[in-house]
């Protein structure tokens, strides 16, 4: 379906590249002929990503970046412009996140996560949108939020707090700086077991119930949301902006739906139990 060249006129810069879904779209882009810069704070991950692209016959580059330093985001965004011309297209992908009683919280386990996800994300998306607008050069940014960020959630009022307000950063930029030929979207993932995420999300004897709660019964794979990514910042995709897709295998709709626990049961089993709730002809 992408023809290898699809993202050749690209150079994306992906925070948090270095693991999980980051590295995923990394790869993905790579291979779909875009220049990679990938930044985080472990530069081991990043070496390890810009390698395994490079193998793959793609071009990579790494920074050291904490995206809650504007500075150092700016520093990192310079690297990876020097190494492999302008960016064109963010992908704001770092986050933080634990799971915790919010009256255990303080404000600064609050900051924590705020700080990476919604400072950070404002940070990256604003040193870049100002490079764009100077230059005059159209620009891209993929926010990777999450299905909690319109609901909010218990036991993740940080993150919940957080993503919601990229969310609406996405979409408020989206309408602000159209005329500058940026847009802004974002992806709104289910449960991908990452080791970033399910070491804090997932705790082990949940796997079962958790993949209950997905109606196609499996978990995201990292290449399906790197294929949206693709797709979405790809030129096929030029008119799309402000917007967010939800990628989770019916997840966030289960779990609101009034009957969806009936789905749960064997369905001969459900058939058999509906139609004794039927009333007989007599009964009407
Ligand atoms: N429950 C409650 N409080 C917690 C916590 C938990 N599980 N983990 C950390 N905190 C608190 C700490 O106690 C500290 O607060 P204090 O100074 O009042 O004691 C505060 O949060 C900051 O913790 P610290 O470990 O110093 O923060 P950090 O900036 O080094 O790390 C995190 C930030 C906590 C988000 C860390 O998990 C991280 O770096 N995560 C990045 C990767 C990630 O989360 N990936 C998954 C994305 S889905």
């Amino acid at each position: 379906m992408f023809q290898a060249n699809l993202l050749q006129d690209h150079v994306v810069l992906i925070t948090g590249g270095g693991s999980g879904l980051g590295r995923a779209m990394a790869e993905r882009f790579g291979q779909l002929g875009a220049k990679v810069g990938v930044v985080g704070r472990r530069e081991a991950l990043l070496q390890e990503t810009v390698a395994a692209i490079a193998a793959a016959g793609g071009t990579a580059a790494w920074a050291r970046c904490d995206v809650r330093d504007p500075a150092s985001v700016t520093a990192a965004v310079d690297a990876i412009e020097a190494q492999l011309g302008p960016v064109t297209t963010l992908i704001n992908n770092a986050a933080g996140n634990f799971l915790a009683a919010t009256e255990e919280l303080s404000a600064n386990a609050f900051d924590a996560v705020v700080k990476i996800v919604l400072n950070g994300t404002f940070n990256c998306t604003l040193d870049l949108g100002r490079r764009w607008i100077e230059r005059g050069t159209a620009g891209q940014v993929l926010a990777i939020v999450t299905t909690y960020a319109w609901t909010g959630s218990a036991f993740v009022v940080p993150s919940a707090c957080a993503k919601a307000g990229v969310l609406v950063l996405m979409k408020s930029l989206a309408v602000e700086w159209a005329t500058y030929g940026i847009r802004c979207n974002a992806i709104a993932p289910g449960p991908f077991p990452t080791e970033g995420a399910f070491s804090r999300l997932m705790p082990e004897g949940m796997h079962q119930e958790a993949l209950q709660q997905v109606p196609l019964g499996r978990f995201g794979r990292p290449e399906e949301l790197a294929n949206l990514a693709a797709y979405l910042c790809s030129p096929m995709n030029a008119w799309m902006t402000g917007e967010c897709v939800t990628l989770d295998g019916g997840e966030v709709l289960k779990a609101g739906q009034e009957f969806s626990r009936m789905t749960d049961i064997p369905r001969d089993e459900l058939k058999a139990g509906l139609a004794m709730m039927r009333p007989t002809k007599s009964a009407k």
